[in-house]
């Protein structure tokens, strides 16, 4: 099975081919994905989202099965903010300025929850994907995984919100876990599965 991934974000490339290498699929980046103006992503669900990404970019690379994803951070204190604004977060308050988006998000994120005890800094990342050729989507899936928002960064690796996303029974951060762990327990990799098992149905 061959699949392109619609992602310019390297972290979410990295992720998808990583966790396809155990299964007999191969995703690669979809081609001349940068000369094609993205689409605005303006959905209010993440599922939304993924659809309508998956479909513009399949119109736009015919006879390739394409897959888009969309997914984010939801903090229970926050009422379920950022949400599918997450890669938009500091910038919709306008805190914009920062060349590192990441950074710029985390410490946003850090400050709206200065005032909350950990046992309430309850979150969540989730991911939906969505598979589509020619116009039609032909498989939708998603994946989450619970985590603890921490009072401050901790560990490299990953992307995003990584370092302040506290694993709780690993006592370490999406930041601090090597990149096969974080695919099997993941919202991306769970969903990712869970796409490949009803593609795989299908034939
Ligand atoms: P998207 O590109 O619209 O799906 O935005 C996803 C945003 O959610 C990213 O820019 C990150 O801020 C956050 N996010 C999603 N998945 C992860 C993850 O696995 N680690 C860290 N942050 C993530």
């Amino acid at each position: 099975m061959k699949l392109y991934a619609a992602t310019g974000n390297a972290g979410k490339l990295r992720d998808f081919i990583t966790a396809a290498a155990s299964y007999r699929c191969h995703i690669s980046p979809l081609p001349q994905l940068t000369e094609i103006e993205p689409p605005p992503e303006d959905g209010l669900t993440f599922a939304e989202n993924a659809r309508a990404k998956a479909l513009y970019y399949a119109a736009r690379a015919p006879g390739l099965t394409v897959i888009a994803d969309d997914s984010g951070l939801e903090v229970d204190a926050l009422n379920g903010a950022p949400g599918v604004r997450s890669a938009r977060f500091a910038a919709d308050s306008g805190l914009a300025s920062s060349a590192d988006v990441d950074a710029a998000n985390n410490a946003y994120l850090l400050e709206r929850l200065v005032a909350i005890p950990s046992a309430q800094r309850t979150a969540r990342y989730k991911c939906v994907l969505t598979a589509a050729i020619n116009g039609n989507v032909i498989a939708e899936a998603d994946g989450l995984v619970d985590g603890i928002i921490l009072t401050e960064p901790r560990g490299t690796g990953g992307f995003g919100y990584d370092p302040l996303f506290l694993l709780p029974h690993l006592n370490k951060t999406m930041a601090e876990i090597d990149l096969d762990t974080k695919l099997q327990l993941s919202h991306r990799g769970a969903a990712l599965r869970n796409l490949l098992a009803i593609l795989d149905a299908q034939h």
